[in-house]
């Protein structure tokens, strides 16, 4: 992955496991991989998609990203720096640059907080402590994700959820982020706004430069805002690419079933049912993504596939990419 100048983050070999509890009564417990060996960068003014199924890992990588949790190994950088190596001046500048939108705007806007209370959290990280400042600020704020400044006193109830989500955002812009980690901001939306949504987030990522981690279920909604986009698989990364080469020429049979899922606006055909996940496979034991696949051979049951660049800049985990 070229030209470190334009890197702003940079994941390597990057993991998280959580404990889960099984068997009667949850007595047992094991360890899973929510995260798995993912190394990654994400580039400068770019809006790098993030899809996969529900369960994969995406949030939990997000959240690595913006060191809201912890790596169980591996290492996040931004900006060249550590992040876990950061002092704690050197950690509030980091959250400063970066923020999250999240995927419910319900609840994550705290309901007894009014509008200005709630973007003021921003207004506080950025340093901003002036009253006529803070007022100007959050009145530039809203016209900038289309809400009208005198809005300012309401609580979060009085709004829609996509009003909620443009106040989410600009309570997000409100730091003065150069990175945004958007963990499916549109989904808990009526598809009616959604677009909406979507085309403010696209609109503020040209104008403000701003450097976007987007997270999506499926491939129809990352579509439009992501220059490139990765495709998660059971914690790993298992295919990467500009958008233009995942949607036109998509190398894992994963991919592949992701956009055959998307549903096409014709009655007489039903888009297929993508089938539940399954338990993750021990550590070793072939390709995590074999046991679903149409076109898995002897050897995919034996062999763990590597990320492999395949074109320039396209990478792909599958050891039969490009044969099939
Ligand atoms: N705090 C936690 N404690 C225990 N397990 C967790 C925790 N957070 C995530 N997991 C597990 O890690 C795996 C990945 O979860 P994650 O939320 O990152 O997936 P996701 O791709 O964001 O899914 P969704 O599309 O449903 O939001 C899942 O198996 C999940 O159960
Ligand atoms: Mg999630």
């Amino acid at each position: 992955m070229s030209d470190t100048n334009n890197v702003l983050m940079s994941m390597r070999h990057l993991s998280r496991t959580f404990s889960q509890r099984t068997g009667l009564f949850g007595r047992q417990s094991h360890s899973v991989y929510a995260v798995n060996n993912v190394s990654l960068d994400i580039y400068r003014g770019e809006t790098l998609g993030l899809v996969g199924e529900s369960g994969s890992g995406k949030s939990t990588f997000a959240r690595l990203a913006l060191r809201l949790i912890e790596p169980t190994s591996g290492t996040v950088q931004f900006e060249g720096k550590s992040l876990t190596s950061m002092g704690r001046d050197e950690l509030l500048a980091f959250r400063r640059k970066a923020q999250m939108v999240f995927q419910d705007p319900y609840s994550s806007l705290n309901p007894r907080l009014t509008v200005s209370r709630l973007i003021g959290e921003g207004l506080d990280l950025a340093g901003i402590t002036n009253v006529v400042d803070r007022t100007t600020e959050t009145a530039r704020l809203l016209e900038l994700v289309g809400l009208a400044p005198s809005i300012s006193n309401r609580y979060p109830h009085q709004f829609s959820g996509g009003q909620r989500q443009r106040i989410g955002i600009a309570r997000a812009l409100a730091a003065g982020p150069t990175f945004i980690a958007a963990d499916e901001p549109v989904s808990a939306l009526d598809v009616s706004v959604q677009a909406q949504v979507l085309n403010l987030l696209l609109q503020l990522q040209n104008s403000l430069s701003l450097t976007m981690l987007f997270v999506a279920h499926d491939l129809a909604v990352v579509r439009h805002i992501s220059d490139r986009v990765a495709v998660m698989f059971l914690g790993r990364i298992v295919e990467l690419a500009d958008s233009d080469s995942i949607y036109s020429a998509p190398l894992h049979p994963y991919t592949r079933a992701l956009l055959e899922a998307i549903p096409i606006p014709d009655p007489d055909r039903t888009p297929p049912t993508p089938p539940a996940i399954e338990i993750q496979p021990i550590e070793g034991a072939g390709c995590p993504y074999a046991a679903r696949c149409r076109f898995a051979v002897a050897m995919c049951r034996e062999t763990v596939p590597d990320l492999r660049e395949h074109e320039p800049g396209h990478y792909a985990a599958c050891l039969r990419a490009g044969e099939i």
